[in-house]
């Protein structure tokens, strides 16, 4: 190099060939995100490198991790008006638009994250070369926080590659690898890391023709054929989200059909509307469930903790796939059960969940090699982690535990993943009860992202944050709670689909209710989700939180359960199913309000949270919001059940609650908790 200037975030080196490489590596940070201070940096840079008329200039990031991440979120939740949002947005559009008019090639040089903001500058430079390789992600994921592009990344994108590939990306907020950019059209070059470099150099010395859309795919920002194209997108966005909910891939999609070919209309028109949705409920909601995520990782942080070998006990629905999913992520595992053909049908799963995931044979392979098939428990003396899933019966798991224990290593932790047992009645059995946590798994383990850690009375500190730490390995979100009936996820989930239960034996059409509870922002209907758990399991923990809380389980519930309709398992549950799916049969015109199906099913989840809290489940109302995101999916946009209640007003829900107590009785006598909640 023969020219090199460093500040806060930005190196810059000049090279013998004339060649200017910006390498972004923000300050105190391990992650490359945007914000103004960064802006302020880079547009410097860009004036002064315009003055040295180089050859050309390539952007690249020294973060191992990747070339930008996106915007710093945390500077949209610092923006209280539309006005100061803009501000935010036109600076970075300004810096963009530098970038792109500078009158020599410019490159970026993109490996790992290539993110929203990040995607965006690069799209504003002439040229984009990627490292080959999985791990490179690119896209504009915007509206999984209730926002868009706003610095011109569908401005840019959309003349590229046209509005159907453009829109899709937008829209869906996917993300892809370097090959399938460069498929797509927005990506010029795909290397190996080696050649990242020597690729740079070459676009900017050779400097091809840049890539744009072709015919056909300009053709559909025609404006004949905008509008057309616009209703078909929103129909397809209507079948996963509703506008009043999450409204920004509509007014995306309005700003592309009013304004596509007119960049700076629509770089103007994208401004506008995010700083509109960024100040609104949905996008504040979904940014607070983005960091309440971070919060729940950041609990797994412990790097010193390096398990390597897990034993699983219980082959059936959870164990085989607890057992199949700690391999596929890495971890070598041995599964037992009473006998060997009780182990084969788990491990026809695994290799099933292996084919699905990972695709590539020799991935497969390595994965099946990890996993192993031990009904003589040989694995137990090695392993670090012993996790429990047999049947739900304190008795025979505290038998297995006096088998087990004296056969594992001091250091071993044991984790049961028991759904209702406290541990203080498996502990007995143990000569070392501090080494029992709770790691209660959600069915289908491949799908459900939330792991309760659940803590005893004995349990050891480190021992749970291991066992954090672990749950974090195998990419599951842990979230600490403490061992009571039920412990945080069921005991809120159950009073809700009881009250659906409730409703049911009053003769509302069950079809009603779940749409009642969609139409809150539910992923599915209580009715609907009792029979896909299926109803004996949902009657088995209702009975034993009923007996804990002294409530009466309906009837209704034991009759479908001991008629054998147990849901979609049985195929008949309060639903026939077909083919996997529901027949829900059109409601009949009843005198059923929604309004107040809504009401009494959220009041009795929302009182049961409160409970949850007032007696220390978790240990705060941030924990609880995630809990219930992530593990049961509770309306996102609505940020959680506690930041709702905030948002009703607790006062206004009290009411409603007290209301419902004399008419419908003592299942909705407010909790105590309502008086102290929100008291710091
Ligand atoms: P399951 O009945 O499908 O499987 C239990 C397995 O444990 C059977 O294969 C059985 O042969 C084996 N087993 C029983 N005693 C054993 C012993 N002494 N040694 C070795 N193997 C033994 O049960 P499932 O549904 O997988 O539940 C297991 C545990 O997970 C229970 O504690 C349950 O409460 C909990 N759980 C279940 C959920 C579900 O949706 N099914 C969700 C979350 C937790």
């Amino acid at each position: 190099m023969t020219d090199s200037t460093a500040d806060a975030h930005f190196k810059l080196e000049i090279d013998e060939q004339n060649i200017a490489w910006l390498t972004f590596d923000k300050a105190d940070a391990g992650t490359n995100v945007l914000n103004i201070d960064v802006f302020t940096q880079l547009d410097q840079h860009l004036q002064a490198i315009a003055a040295k008329s180089p050859a050309g200039l390539v952007i690249l990031s020294a973060k191992p991790n990747g070339f930008i991440a996106g915007a710093d979120i945390t500077s949209f939740t610092r923006v209280t008006s539309e006005q100061q949002a803009l501000e935010l947005l036109n600076a970075g559009q300004d810096v963009f638009n530098r970038l792109e008019a500078l009158p020599f090639p410019t490159v970026a040089m993109i490996h790992g994250f290539c993110l929203g903001g990040g995607m965006e500058l690069a799209l504003a430079c002439r040229y984009r070369v990627t490292r080959d390789d999985p791990g490179t992600r690119l896209g504009l994921p915007e509206v999984r926080l209730g926002i868009h592009p706003g610095w011109g990344g569908s401005a840019r994108l959309v003349p590229l590659i046209g509005a159907v590939k453009a829109m899709d990306l937008i829209l869906s907020g996917r993300t892809v690898d370097g090959r399938t950019g460069r498929r797509m059209g927005f990506v010029d070059l795909v290397v190996p890391e080696r050649h990242l470099h020597g690729a740079a150099r070459k676009l900017v010395l050779e400097s091809p023709p840049p890539g744009h859309a072709g015919f056909l795919d300009r053709l559909a920002s025609n404006v004949l054929v905008r509008p057309l194209l616009a209703a078909v997108l929103r129909k397809q966005v209507a079948k996963r989200a509703s506008k009043l909910h999450y409204p920004a891939p509509y007014a995306m999609i309005d700003v592309w059909r009013k304004h596509a070919g007119n960049k700076p209309a629509m770089l103007k028109a994208e401004a506008r509307s995010l700083a509109r949705l960024v100040t609104g409920a949905s996008a504040r909601n979904l940014v607070r469930v983005f960091f309440l995520q971070e919060q729940l990782k950041s609990l797994g942080r412990d790097k010193s903790y390096q398990p390597r070998y897990v034993h699983v006990v219980g082959a059936g629905t959870m164990g085989g796939d607890i057992a199949a999913w700690c391999a596929l992520r890495g971890f070598h595992v041995t599964l037992q059960d009473q006998a060997p053909e009780r182990i084969a049908p788990a491990i026809m799963r695994a290799h099933k969940l292996f084919m699905n995931k990972l695709r590539k044979p020799d991935k497969v392979r390595a994965a099946m090699d990890r996993l192993m098939a031990d009904h003589k428990a040989q694995g137990v003396e090695r392993a670090d982690i012993v996790i429990e899933a047999i049947f739900e019966d304190a008795e025979v798991k505290r038998s297995l535990y006096k088998s087990l224990e004296p056969r594992m290593k001091r250091t071993a932790i044991l984790a049961t993943n028991t759904s209702s047992i406290p541990l203080e009645e498996l502990t007995p059995a143990l000569a070392r009860p501090e080494r029992l946590v709770g790691l209660h798994f959600f069915n289908p383990v491949a799908k459900m992202m939330l792991v309760e850690i659940v803590n005893g009375t004995a349990t050891a500190p480190e021992v749970s944050t291991h066992a954090m730490t672990f749950v974090s390995q195998i990419d599951r979100l842990p979230l600490p709670v403490s061992s009571t009936p039920g412990f945080l996820i069921n005991r809120i989930l159950m009073p809700y689909l009881m009250e659906a239960v409730e409703l049911v034996e009053e003769g509302v059409p069950p079809a009603l209710i779940d749409e009642a509870a969609t139409t809150f922002g539910m992923p599915m209907g209580p009715v609907e989700l009792g029979d896909t758990v299926g109803l004996d399991i949902c009657l088995h923990v209702a009975e034993i939180l009923a007996g804990h809380f002294h409530e009466a389980v309906p009837g209704h519930l034991s009759k479908l359960v001991a008629a054998g309709r147990l849901g979609k398992k049985s195929g008949q549950g309060f639903y026939s199913w077909k083919n996997g799916k529901p027949i829900k049969p059109k409601p009949a015109s009843g005198n059923w309000n929604k309004d107040e199906i809504i009401n009494r099913l959220m009041l009795r989840m929302l009182n049961e949270a409160v409970s949850c809290l007032h007696e220390h489940v978790v240990a705060e109302p941030d924990l609880l919001d995630a809990g219930m995101v992530f593990g049961t999916g509770f309306a996102p946009f609505r940020g959680g059940p506690v930041n709702y209640i905030d948002a009703v007003g607790k006062d206004a829900l009290l009411r409603q609650l007290r209301d419902l107590h004399k008419l419908r009785g003592d299942r909705f006598a407010p909790d105590p908790g309502w008086e102290h909640l929100f008291e710091s």
